[in-house]
C-alpha cells in the first residue's frame, strides 16, 4: 500500500467534478493511492479519472484503490461492491472496507441530532455475516484485501477470533490531537495497517460536524513551531508525523498546491526523534468524527459508539 493516499470525501464543499479533476492532477504529481467510498457519491466521476490516468500510461497494478460498503448495504456486500467497481471502472479493488461496524444509516447532510429509527448496537453475529460476504469478494477475485473502519479493540478482538480472512487494514481517525495509542498499537501488533483519516484535523468540515470542544492540530503551538523550523505549512508536519509513526494518512484536497506540498512532505527531510516525541506529547484524545447519527437509543452519548470502557456497548 502506498504510504499516503488522497481522500475523496468532498462533503458540502467540493463537487464530484472537482474531486475527479483533483484525482488526475494528484496522479500527475505522483499519488497512486485513492481512498473512495460509495457514500461519498462521486465514484462514477472518479471512475472516469481512473480511466484517464491509466490511458495516460499508469498501469492498473501501480494504483491502490480503496472503497467501502456503506451501512445500509451490510446485507448486500456483493451488490455494493459490484456497483463501486462499475462506477470506478475497475475489475478489482485493492482494498474494500466495512465503512462502519453498525448497519445504522442516515440521510445526506443531516445534523448530529438525526437518528436512524432502525438503528441497533453492534451485534457480532450480524457483523460476521457481513464479514463472510467480504471474504467471498476475495474468493471471487473482486477485491485483493478486506478491512474495517471505525472499529474498536473489543470489536476487532472478536473479528480476529472469528474471521477466516483477517482484516488487512483498519481505517480510523488519526492525527496529532487524536493519536488513539491503544488501538494503534493493537492493530499494528496484529499486522493490520492503520489508515489514518482526517490527518489534518479536517479543518474545512461543515458546521454541523463541529462541537465546541474540537481542537485544531494545524494551530497547535508545537506543530506551528516545528513547521516554522522546517519552513513548511503545519499540514506538512502532520503528514510527516503520520508516515514516520507508521500510519497511512489519506488527506483530502482538490488544490494542486496543497496535495503537491503534502506529497513533498512525505519525501522531504524527516522529523527528528525529538520532534516526533514532542508531537507524541500533544495528544488531546480529541475525537472529531464522533458518529452521533449512528446511536441507537434515547439519551445516549457518542462515546457509546467507541467502547471506551473496554467492552462493547449494547
Ligand atoms: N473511514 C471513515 O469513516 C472516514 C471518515 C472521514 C474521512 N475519511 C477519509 O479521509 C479523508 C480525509 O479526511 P478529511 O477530508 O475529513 O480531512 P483532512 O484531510 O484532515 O482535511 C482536509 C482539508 O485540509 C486542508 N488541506 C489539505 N491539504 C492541505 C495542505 N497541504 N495545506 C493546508 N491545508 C490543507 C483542505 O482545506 P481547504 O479545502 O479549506 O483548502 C482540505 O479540505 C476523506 O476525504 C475520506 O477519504 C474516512
Amino acid at each position: 500500500m502506498p504510504v499516503i493516499g488522497l481522500g475523496t470525501f468532498g462533503s458540502d464543499n467540493y463537487t464530484p467534478a472537482q474531486i475527479a479533476e483533483a484525482i488526475i492532477g494528484a496522479a500527475e504529481v505522483g499519488y497512486r493511492h485513492f481512498d473512495c467510498a460509495s457514500v461519498y457519491g462521486n465514484e462514477d466521476a472518479i471512475g472516469h479519472s481512473l480511466q484517464t490516468i491509466q490511458d495516460q500510461g499508469v498501469p492498473r497494478e501501480d494504483l491502490w484503490i480503496t472503497s467501502k460498503v456503506w451501512n445500509d448495504r451490510h446485507d448486500d456486500v456483493l451488490g455494493s461492491c459490484r456497483k463501486s467497481l462499475a462506477d470506478l471502472q475497475l475489475d478489482y479493488l485493492d482494498l474494500y472496507l466495512v465503512h462502519w461496524p453498525f448497519p445504522n444509516s442516515h440521510g445526506k447532510g443531516v445534523d448530529v441530532h438525526s437518528r436512524d429509527p432502525h438503528a441497533q448496537p453492534y451485534i457480532h453475529a450480524d457483523f460476521l455475516r457481513t464479514w463472510g460476504q467480504m471474504e467471498e469478494l476475495v474468493r471471487l477475485g473482486l477485491v485483493k484485501h478486506i478491512g474495517t473502519s471505525n472499529m474498536t479493540v473489543p470489536k476487532l478482538s472478536l473479528l480476529l477470533r472469528d474471521a477466516e480472512i483477517q482484516p488487512a487494514a483498519n481505517e480510523m481517525e488519526l492525527r496529532p490531537h487524536f493519536q488513539q495509542p491503544e488501538l494503534f498499537d493493537f492493530v499494528q501488533a496484529h499486522g493490520i495497517v492503520p489508515i489514518g483519516y482526517s490527518p489534518l484535523g479536517s479543518p474545512s468540515r461543515p458546521a454541523r460536524d463541529r462541537t465546541p470542544s474540537d481542537t485544531m492540530d494545524i494551530e497547535d503551538p508545537v506543530i506551528v513551531e516545528i513547521a516554522a523550523r522546517h519552513g513548511l505549512h503545519p499540514a506538512a508536519i502532520c503528514i510527516k508525523w503520520a508516515v514516520q509513526r507508521g500510519q497511512v494518512p489519506i488527506p483530502f484536497s482538490v488544490k494542486r498546491s496543497q496535495y503537491e506540498a503534502t506529497l513533498e512532505a512525505v519525501v522531504g527531510s524527516p522529523l527528528t526523534d525529538a520532534e516526533m516525541s514532542r508531537i507524541a506529547g500533544i495528544d488531546k484524545n480529541a475525537r472529531l468524527i464522533k458518529g452521533q447519527v449512528f446511536l441507537w437509543k434515547e439519551n445516549q452519548a457518542w462515546e457509546d459508539l467507541w467502547d471506551l470502557n473496554g467492552e462493547i456497548t449494547l
